[in-house]
């Protein structure tokens, strides 16, 4: 059975009292993966984070794995099922590969069959992993964990295509399993690869919308969209 995981009606998220993102709809369900692109300074990040309950929103009405209380933080929406993945690729420097493990709420057992290449690193300080190798135990830690609801953001910052394509493989094989995926991606070619829906925001406002048949028909139009907000800005 499809269940939404998360929705966001007419969802307001900023800074202060300056929104950012404005009047914004989405809609994610289990078991799909749902891109959410734009360019630098979109405002994709500032709706993730408010949909993850680390900001709060603005405005609007935000319903996540069943919950609507808008002063719901990360940790309480974490205890019942949502994982998130930020850019900065949520791993704790200082501990090794093992202890960034065993601080997830899943078996290490599960993290390291979908990323194998973590088992030679166990002893070693995450802070001296590679890029790819940090994104891998980052999402291998969630993957581990089981969520109901993950979001991730830039996944594919700075990584090879190869390694990209894995974290990708990995996070499509945890949509058909029914988790619900939010997505958000700069390289709208990687991620249109995997969605099956997907948005455009452009300065805080969604400018497209679709399944992932629609979006990919439309991809010269959405990477036009990015130019014409870079080259109007400021
Ligand atoms: N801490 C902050 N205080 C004030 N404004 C901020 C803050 N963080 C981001 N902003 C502004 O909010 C807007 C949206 O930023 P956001 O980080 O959500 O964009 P983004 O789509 O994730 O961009 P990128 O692709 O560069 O990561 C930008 O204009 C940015 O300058
Ligand atoms: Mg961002």
């Amino acid at each position: 059975m499809t269940t939404t995981a998360l929705r966001a009606t007419g969802l307001m998220a900023g800074y202060g009292d300056l929104a950012v993102v404005h009047q914004l709809d989405l809609e994610v369900n289990s078991g799909e993966i749902v891109a959410l692109m734009g360019a630098n300074g979109a405002g994709k990040t500032t709706a993730l984070l408010t949909a993850a309950g680390a900001m709060k929103p603005l405005g609007g009405d935000l319903e996540v794995l069943g919950g609507s209380d808008p002063a719901e933080g990360l940790r309480e929406r974490a205890q019942r099922g949502l994982a998130l993945l930020t850019d900065d690729r949520s791993v704790f420097r200082s501990l090794t590969t093992r202890e960034n493990l065993r601080l997830g709420r899943g078996p290490m057992d599960l993290a390291l069959a979908a990323f194998p290449e973590l088992e030679r690193l166990l002893d070693r300080p995450a802070g001296l992993l590679s890029g790819g190798e940090q994104q891998m135990l980052g999402l291998g830690r969630v993957l581990a964990a089981r969520p109901k609801l993950l979001l991730a953001d830039e996944l594919s910052l700075g990584l090879a295509p190869i390694v990209v394509h894995r974290l990708l493989s990995a996070i499509r094989a945890l949509a058909d399993e029914g988790c619900a995926v939010l997505l958000v991606e700069q390289q709208v070619r990687l991620v249109l690869g995997v969605a099956d829906r997907g948005y455009v925001l452009q300065r805080g406002r969604v400018t497209l919308a679709g399944t992932g048949a629609e979006l990919r028909a439309n991809r010269a139009e959405i990477e036009r969209s990015y130019l014409a907000t870079a080259t109007t800005k400021g």
